[in-house]
C-alpha cells in the first residue's frame, strides 16, 4: 500500500495537464484500477485480516481521490494565471486618435439650399450628368444653329463610327432636368435640382466641372412676382441676413422674360460682404419658363405657367464662407479641405441655423 501511495502521490505531483491527470485517475481508482482491485481481494480475506486491510485501502483512495481534486484546482489556477498574463490589457491607456474626416463645403451648401428651399414647398429631382443633347439643348430651346450651343463650351462624347446620330453630351447645365421632370410627373410642380455641371474652362472663378442648383415651378398662377419673392427669400435665409435682389432684364432660350438676378453686396478690402452697402454681385439666371420648353416637357403652355432659375452652388459657396479660388475646391488637398470643411454631425437644418 505504501508503494501504491508513493507511485501515485508522486505521478500525480508531475501530471502537467489534465488528461494525463485522468489517466492517472482511470489507473489508479478506476474500476479496473489498481487500487480497485485491491479492495476487491478484501472478499477473499479473513474477516481479521479485513477489519485492518479494509479501512487502510478505504483511506488510501480517500488520499488519492484528493490528491487527484487539489491537483486539477491546481492545474485549472496555473491555466487560468497564463490566460490572465497572455489577455492583459490596460484599460486605462488613452484611445487610439482617428483622423475625422470633414464635409465638404460644396455638399454642405448643397444641404443648406436643399434645406432652405424644402422648407418653401420645392422637392428634389436629379438626372444624368451624360445627357443627349436633345435633353441638354433643343428641348430648352437651344436649337442646333443656336450660338448658346458654342458659349457653353460643351464637352461632347464620342459615337462610334459611321453612326451620324448627335453625339451625347455632359450637361452643360442642370435645365434638362426640368424637362425630365416635365415629362415624367406633368403640372403643377416646384422642385430643385442640384447636381454637377461640365464646361471647357478653367481660370479662378471657372472649373471643368461644377455644381449648380436648378429651381423649377410651375402652376396656373405663378408670376415674376413669385420668383422675386422665392429668391429674396432664400437669399435673406442663406446669408442670414436680409439680402435685396435686383432683376436686370436679360435673355436665356429657355426662359421669357428673362432676368439675370443681382443681390446687394459691399466690397471691403477685396473681400465682400452680402446684405449691405450698394453694389450688386450677379449671382443667378432666371425668369418665366418659355411656353416651348413647357411643351418639349409636354405641358400645355395656354393653361399652365412657371419660374425657372439656375444658380452657382460652387459660387454660393465662396460667397458665404470666403473661399477666394474656385479650382482650389476640386484639388483634394487635405490643408484646405481640413480648412473650410464643416465637421460631420454639423447637419444644416432650419432650425439650429447654418
Ligand atoms: N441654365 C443657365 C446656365 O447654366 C442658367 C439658367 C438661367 C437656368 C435661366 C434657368 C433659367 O432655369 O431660367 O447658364
Amino acid at each position: 500500500m505504501d508503494d501504491l501511495r508513493d507511485k501515485y502521490v508522486s505521478l500525480i505531483a508531475a501530471a502537467s495537464d489534465e488528461s494525463t491527470l485522468e489517466d492517472l485517475r482511470v489507473q489508479a481508482v478506476g474500476k479496473k484500477g489498481e487500487i480497485s482491485l485491491q479492495m476487491r481481494q478484501l472478499g477473499k480475506m479473513s474477516p481479521e485480516e479485513r477489519q485492518t486491510a479494509g479501512p487502510m485501502l478505504n483511506a488510501l483512495r480517500d488520499e488519492i481521490n484528493s490528491a487527484l481534486a487539489a491537483k486539477k484546482t491546481a492545474l485549472g489556477d496555473a491555466a487560468l494565471d497564463e490566460r490572465l498574463r497572455g489577455e492583459w490589457l490596460d484599460v486605462t491607456l488613452p484611445g487610439r486618435q482617428r483622423p475625422a474626416g470633414t464635409i465638404h463645403p460644396i455638399s454642405q451648401v448643397t444641404d443648406e439650399v436643399t434645406a432652405i428651399l424644402a422648407d418653401l414647398g420645392f422637392a428634389v429631382a436629379e438626372g444624368p450628368q451624360i445627357e443627349s443633347d436633345w435633353y441638354n439643348f433643343d428641348a430648352l430651346n437651344i436649337p442646333g444653329h443656336h450660338p448658346a450651343r458654342a458659349e457653353m463650351d460643351t464637352f461632347y462624347t464620342h459615337r462610334a463610327e459611321g453612326d451620324d446620330r448627335p453625339p451625347h453630351v455632359l450637361r452643360t447645365h442642370t435645365s434638362p432636368v426640368q424637362i425630365r421632370h416635365m415629362e415624367a410627373h406633368g403640372a403643377p410642380c416646384r422642385i430643385i435640382c442640384p447636381g454637377r455641371v461640365y464646361r471647357a474652362d478653367y481660370d479662378q472663378t471657372h472649373t471643368p466641372m461644377f455644381n449648380q442648383v436648378e429651381g423649377l415651378a410651375i402652376d396656373k398662377d405663378i408670376s415674376m412676382a413669385n420668383l422675386k419673392w422665392t429668391l429674396e427669400e432664400f437669399f435673406s435665409v442663406f446669408f442670414g441676413t436680409e439680402v435685396k435682389t435686383r432683376f436686370r432684364a436679360s435673355h436665356f432660350p429657355f426662359t421669357e422674360p428673362s432676368a439675370e438676378v443681382d443681390i446687394q453686396c459691399r466690397w471691403e478690402n477685396g473681400s465682400v460682404k452680402v446684405g449691405e452697402g450698394d453694389d450688386w454681385l450677379e449671382v443667378l439666371g432666371s425668369g418665366m419658363v418659355h411656353p416651348k420648353v413647357l411643351q418639349a416637357g409636354g405641358i400645355d403652355p395656354a393653361e399652365w405657367q412657371g419660374f425657372a432659375f439656375g444658380m452657382g452652388i460652387d459660387r454660393m459657396a465662396m460667397l458665404k464662407y470666403g473661399i477666394p479660388d474656385l479650382r482650389a475646391f476640386f484639388d483634394s488637398d487635405l490643408r484646405w479641405l481640413r480648412h473650410y470643411g464643416f465637421a460631420s454631425l454639423d447637419q444644416p437644418n432650419l432650425a439650429t441655423g447654418f
